[in-house]
């Protein structure tokens, strides 16, 4: 088992440890009773074993089941969400438990920092993007027609437990979806797990990836420590989200987080190395790791069809937005540029 303390919670990360849960639940919250929230994918799997494991420790666990996909992620669901919290009279000293994957636990979270002025919740991600990312760090968010994650809230969670034998059950196409976040850390911030992570491929990183998972909420730690409220710093993480999410945006989100990411990433570095802002070459190492990984896909739109929606990103600030760029393999910084600089360079 390894423990990563970020801010004032645990990250606990073991196999196995979903029918722990309620035992370490019980450490870091009053609560009594939990209102354990998953899609209908992921509660068939796991929805038993939490409550039992609750129950074990008397606890109570309610379950509320909504359609897995991104467009669940919206102010209806949420919406039926406080109603449950509220027919089933949950209060002040109750918890949330986000059960699955980043829609889950966006939105999850976001019910516990809003319902009644904010409750209690535990993170416990099954999916590996929300395990190396969205699980930690706080943000919670719904998306809104006009894009994606345009309302939310920062939201500490009270502990996130990631049980890696979840990865077993995860259908490969999400199994790949989460290793454009991991890919993303390697270029941000760690040359070395780059450097690891072009050493193995799809199948094989499986053999090591709890120590991948641990690499990430470490750089993720680092990262949400000095910067918990994106001030500054925490924007790196975002490389490859602006393009990213107008992808994602342009395919309603049909296609999936981690490739629209690994696509922006590949975009944005593509447009650095045109500029002048990175090392000759790096769109080329970038594209040969995610290679390895299936995360290199053609789209539809144009570069500057992508602009559009790059006019409601959340990074934009009046006329100026920040673009994440890579100046090499582990060195990442936010370049201010104005907007009209940025769509010029999209073509
Ligand atoms: N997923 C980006 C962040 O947590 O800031």
């Amino acid at each position: 088992m390894k423990t990563i303390r970020v801010n004032s919670y645990d990250v606990v990360i073991d196999s196995g440890i979903m029918d722990k849960c309620g035992e370490m639940i019980k450490n870091v919250t009053k609560a009594q009773r939990f209102a354990v929230i998953a899609d209908d994918n992921v509660a068939p799997l796991y929805m038993d074993r939490v409550t039992a494991s609750l129950a074990n420790e008397g606890l109570s666990g309610e379950s509320f089941v909504f359609v897995h996909g991104e467009k669940s992620k919206c102010s209806e669901t949420l919406q039926f969400i406080y109603s449950f919290l509220a027919a089933k009279h949950f209060t002040r000293t109750d918890c949330i438990i986000a059960l699955g994957g980043g829609v889950t636990g966006d939105m999850a979270g976001y019910a516990a920092a809003t319902y009644l002025r904010g409750i209690d919740l535990i993170q416990i991600p099954t999916s590996l993007l929300a395990q190396v990312d969205s699980s930690v760090g706080g943000k919670t968010a719904i998306d809104l027609p006009e894009g994606k994650n345009l309302v939310g809230a920062f939201k500490r969670p009270d502990l996130v437990l990631i049980d890696t034998d979840t990865l077993k059950t995860l259908p490969e196409h999400f199994f790949i979806d989460g290793m454009g976040e991991v890919v993303k850390y390697g270029m941000i911030k760690s040359a070395p797990l780059f450097d690891k992570l072009c050493g193995y491929d799809i199948e094989s990183i499986k053999d090591v990836i709890d120590d991948i998972i641990y690499e990430c909420v470490s750089i993720k730690r680092d990262v949400v420590e000095a910067d918990e409220h994106e001030k500054g710093e925490r924007a790196l993480l975002n490389f490859g989200h602006t393009l990213g999410h107008s992808i994602e945006q342009y395919y309603h989100y049909t296609l999936s987080h981690g490739r629209a990411v690994a696509k922006g990433m590949e975009l944005v570095t593509g447009i650095a190395e045109e500029h002048g802002l990175c090392e000759k070459g790096l769109g080329a190492k970038l594209a040969a790791c995610l290679d390895r990984y299936r995360l290199r896909i053609d789209i539809e739109p144009s570069l500057s069809q992508l602009g559009g929606a790059v006019l409601n990103d959340k990074k934009r600030q009046g006329d100026d937005i920040g673009i994440v760029v890579c100046s090499e393999v582990g060195k990442s910084s936010v370049v201010k540029m104005p907007v009209e600089t940025f769509l010029s360079y999209l073509g």
